[in-house]
């Protein structure tokens, strides 16, 4: 194990974890990743310390205010944005159907809006509950052989002027990504409303939402080492605009305007602190935004180790069916399989007894499996690596799968 990845397990307290005297590995990074004690502390301090509503005359309560302000700015450095364009929520999924209430508002029957057969459904079911108000919803399909969006159809689609497009920036199920910049200013330029599905990209890549044409962007704390908290970046001149439905004594700034009801403040504390623990991998000086591009550098080059490893192998399996890019395309260190002789949740509950945990299933990208085929056979199985994977944990799981 290398000293690098070495550091990092210290941090995770559950990776303690043994099933029948082994050590749990977990590949479940895809469906909420494990938690360092950085995070798990800070939640802890946010109740002995802080723990009150907003906007009050006395000391926990300014805390609270103090403490989510800082969670703001800490997610607009993660995120290159500026911290009143970052909002919280319960998470990815009801902040978008929040978003696509609002930006409804804006729309009349006989408009469009483009999603596509790639995406986790929490970035369709929402777009396509607009067509209860004549809306015209457009997907642009996947190219089935490679498992990635089809892109020239995809721009094709934007010919139809949609009013507002939505894309994911990397599968959940098969860890494709698309080319999304090139998507994302082809649809600016013919007017539209940008909405980006970032869950699945953020524990991997670092991002900044200012080097894309990009209006919307939502993502999920307990994707990347946080607790169970949603979050949605709006682009100031758009977010300004938009049309939610909040309550009479809400705030009509932003970014209080889409934030319903009284927050999960511990939660958004305890996203900050895994913010910056993973700025902490860095080592280096600088601004928090400078840490955390070198953080996700080294997180992508280890994953990217790692997987290229488990690609090959997993090829070389004659009963194995690989779905997705290989390691040479862009693609997140996710991997999608099907086993010849046992359906997904076979393989999953002989690995689970091995304490080898990785998901089965259609993980809510219930379209793309049904356009895959695999629907009726239990989707995929899912391999997932976090930055606290090693090389071992990786030969101990193609040794079991072997082994079926
Ligand atoms: C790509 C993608 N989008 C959206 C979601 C939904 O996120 P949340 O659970 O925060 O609603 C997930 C969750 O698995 C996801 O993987």
């Amino acid at each position: 194990m290398s000293d690098w990845v070495a550091a990092i397990r210290r941090h995770f307290p559950s990776l303690g974890l043994q099933i029948k005297g082994e050590a749990a590995a977990f590949f479940d990074g895809p469906g909420g990743t494990q938690v360092p004690s950085a995070v798990i502390e800070a939640m802890a301090t946010y109740f002995q310390e802080a723990n009150a509503n907003t906007h009050g005359a006395f000391l926990t309560s300014r805390r609270t205010d103090e403490m989510l302000q800082e969670a703001r700015s800490t997610v607009a450095a993660f995120l290159g944005a500026a911290p009143h364009e970052i909002a919280f929520g319960a998470n990815m999924t009801t902040l978008n159907y929040a978003l696509s209430r609002a930006l409804g508002r804006l729309l009349s029957p006989g408009d469009t809006v483009l999603i596509t057969d790639m995406d986790h459904e929490a970035n369709r079911g929402p777009w396509l509950a607009l067509a209860e108000k004549g809306i015209r919803i457009l997907r642009a399909p996947i190219d089935r052989q490679r498992a990635i969006l089809h892109e020239e159809a995809f721009l094709r689609l934007l010919e139809e002027r949609p009013r507002i497009v939505a894309v994911g920036w990397a599968s959940n199920a098969v860890g494709s990504i698309p080319d999304l910049p090139r998507l994302l200013q082809r649809a600016r330029d013919v007017g539209a409303i940008t909405v980006v599905d970032a869950v699945h990209y953020a524990p991997h890549y670092p991002m900044d939402v200012k080097a894309m044409a990009v209006d919307f962007l939502l993502c999920s704390a307990y994707k990347f080492f946080g607790p169970h908290v949603g979050i949605l970046y709006g682009r100031e001149e758009v977010f300004r605009e938009l049309p939610t439905y909040k309550l009479l004594p809400q705030e009509d700034a932003i970014p209080y305007r889409i934030e319903t009801g009284t927050l999960n403040h511990e939660g958004i504390w305890g996203t900050q602190a895994a913010i910056r623990w993973i700025a902490s991998l860095a080592q280096k000086e600088g601004s928090l935004r400078a840490q955390l591009e070198a953080s996700m550098e080294a997180i992508a080059r280890h994953e990217e180790e790692l997987f290229a490893v488990l690609w090959k192998a997993l090829a070389q399996m004659a009963d194995i069916t690989l779905y997705g890019p290989g390691p040479e395309a862009p693609r997140t260190p996710t991997l999608g399989f099907t086993h010849a002789r046992h359906s997904p949740r076979e393989v999953a509950s002989r690995l689970a007894e091995k304490g080898l945990f990785i998901w089965d299933g259609d993980f809510y990208a219930t379209t793309l499996m049904a356009e895959l085929g695999l629907q009726e056979r239990g989707g995929l199985c899912r391999i997932g690596l976090a930055p606290y994977n090693t090389m071992e944990e990786v030969e101990r799981l193609l040794q079991a799968i072997e082994d079926l």
